[in-house]
């Protein structure tokens, strides 16, 4: 089975495809975790990624990016080192941004992606799953919700985990990430022609997850 669930930042993605992924005993694959260990190798690196993308490049494919299920989640290793909570900031997510606008990178990292869904069921979450890392996944979702929705999701979320930040400031950047990722050259974000699309906007969680599953159902028959 190969779930793909594709859409903006703070739609809902990760939270939802971690807790469809336990409901039907399957692997869940946090794509952006990756793109934001490519972002902290190169900033610990000292690059500027917009301005050196040659060197963000060289410092991707010298490193090893790694992922693991345990009982609480995905683990993401950067050169062995466990990164999960480090690469969760808003300096990282803009970093990420950058670095998966590089082709290069991006080829790199999709091999890992396909390598890791080659032999498992899997839900896999990102921004170009179903147009362009598992094409021939039979159950794509692409999910939205409007971008104050999602700021005040991300807002609440940031502020819970300690970090100082401020509504305004989280959909500014949100609004840009939105651009960066929709409107680079190479994959960008964009739903799948046969993805179902679904805006969480006016859904609470509980509603969403019912939504997913129900239409996980209907395409599994
Ligand atoms: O889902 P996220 O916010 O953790 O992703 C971080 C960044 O990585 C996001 O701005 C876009 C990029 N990304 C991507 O380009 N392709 C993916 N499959 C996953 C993430």
């Amino acid at each position: 089975m190969k779930i793909a669930v594709d859409g903006p930042s703070g739609a809902g993605k990760s939270t939802l495809s971690k807790d469809i992924a336990k409901t039907l005993g399957i692997v869940y694959i946090d794509t952006g975790a990756m793109y934001r260990a490519a972002a902290l190798a190169c900033l610990r690196a000292g690059i500027s990624i917009k301005e050196e993308p040659e060197r963000a490049v060289e410092a991707v494919k010298a490193c090893t990016i790694d992922l693991s299920n345990e009982k609480d989640g995905q683990h993401i290793f950067l050169n062995s080192e466990d990164v999960t909570t480090l690469i969760r900031t808003p300096e990282i997510s803009m970093g990420a941004s950058a670095v998966s606008a590089i082709p290069e990178v991006r080829l790199v990292l999709v091999d890992l992606q396909r390598d890791l869904a080659k032999t498992r069921d899997v839900i896999m979450d990102g921004r170009d799953i179903g147009t362009y890392v598992l094409p021939d996944a039979p159950i794509k979702i692409f999910l939205t919700a409007t971008p104050e929705t999602r700021a005040q999701r991300r807002f609440i979320e940031l502020t819970e985990k300690g970090m100082k930040c401020d509504y305004e400031t989280v959909l500014a950047e949100l609004k840009e990430r939105d651009y960066n990722d929709s409107t680079r050259a190479f994959s960008p974000l964009k739903p799948a022609e046969d993805s179902v699309l679904v805006d969480t906007s006016a859904l609470t969680y509980e509603e969403s997850l019912q939504k997913l599953l129900s239409i996980i159902k209907e395409r599994m028959c």
